[in-house]
């Protein structure tokens, strides 16, 4: 029998979205263009093509039915990384956010023992969002939150963001830290290197910041994951330890303890797409702290959720399990017993 899997990396949108330039006086908010039955162009307001998503993207009784056929147990939801609008004012950031976040929640509520929902924040405006996070968690029964990998001009070791992983902590709020906004994107349009090179160097970015700026280690019960296997910190890590030995005037101003202290305190998803790939992972961080991710449903995702988990010969059923649900659990802090498997 097929091991249970919880799918943590999972995009969903409203099948609708509002007009918020018109609401708000200003544009850079992405509309959805439902131009054909079951399809829909993500745009930016200005008519820029973004996306075309299908409608497993918006529809949850679909979204089960493709896990039936992939053995997805669990899908972990969270919103598609450009809807973010970290740019937008704030209080149009907070509306922004509690409207994707109560249509995520219903989703959730459409079939709990299948769905577990991850907010989005204003973080913006740092005191907006730990109000929305709040919201999140005790009305709307979220188990986290996604953030992006910097927030405009804060990297996630900005001071100014610190209170909201304080909250985090407090609450219990599982935090997964997702690449958007890729730097250096005006320089390599082609090839699709925001995705292919910018992506990996911006979680990598997320993680050496949450490091050296002491965030881990003043919060150490605040439970992070990172999308696609921590980007190119797992293979990058050498250089960045030597580079807090040598150069500590420059590294260790923040935080005193060497970054490879902190592996195994935080996870991972297994989302590499190469075998040889998820073992060094696993190697490197642990085999309690990768967690399956699928990118469902966009194409540079695994389109058999944690099937590259289980071709790994070198892995033992324990560690698969672990993979595949139980580091899940371990993140989310749920039980096991919410789901009916
Ligand atoms: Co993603």
């Amino acid at each position: 029998m097929a091991l249970p899997r919880i799918d943590i990396h999972t995009h969903i949108l409203p099948r609708e979205i509002p007009k918020w330039k018109d609401e708000f006086g200003y544009g850079g908010f992405v509309v959805l263009d439902h131009h054909m039955p079951c399809r829909a162009r993500m745009l930016k307001d200005d008519g820029k093509f973004f996306r075309e998503v299908e409608s497993n993207c918006w529809a949850p009784e679909q979204r089960l039915r493709e896990c039936d056929q992939t053995n997805v147990s669990v899908q972990v939801l969270s919103t598609v990384p450009v809807m973010f609008s970290y740019w937008s004012k704030p209080q149009d950031g907070l509306a922004v956010a509690r409207f994707l976040n109560d249509d995520l929640a219903q989703s959730v509520a459409s079939c709990p023992s299948r769905f577990i929902g991850l907010g989005t924040l204003p973080l913006q405006d740092p005191k907006l969002a730990v109000g929305e996070l709040e919201r999140c968690m005790r009305d709307l029964k979220l188990h986290g939150v996604q953030i992006g990998s910097h927030v405009n001009d804060w990297n996630l070791s900005d001071p100014a963001l610190f209170p909201v992983f304080q909250a985090a902590q407090e609450l219990g709020a599982a935090i997964f830290v997702h690449p958007w906004e890729m730097m250096g994107e005006d320089k390599m349009q082609k090839y699709w290197l925001p995705w292919l090179v910018g992506m990996p160097a911006e979680t990598t970015r997320a993680i050496c910041s949450l490091i050296f700026g002491g965030v881990f280690e003043r919060l150490p019960k605040l439970r992070v994951a990172f999308a696609h296997g921590g980007g190119t910190f797992g293979f990058t890590v050498g250089r960045i330890q030597h580079g807090f030995e040598v150069r500590p005037d420059l590294c260790a101003v923040d935080n005193h303890v060497a970054p490879k202290e902190y592996l195994g305190r935080f996870f991972v998803d297994s989302l590499v797409h190469d075998r040889e790939m998820l073992r060094q992972v696993v190697s490197i961080f642990g085999e309690n702290r990768v967690v399956l991710g699928s990118d469902y449903p966009f194409p540079l995702g695994e389109d058999r959720p944690g099937e590259l988990i289980e071709s790994v010969a070198e892995f033992s059923f324990e560690t698969k399990r672990k993979l595949l649900f139980d580091n899940a659990l371990d993140w989310l802090q749920v039980e096991r017993s919410r789901f009916s498997i």
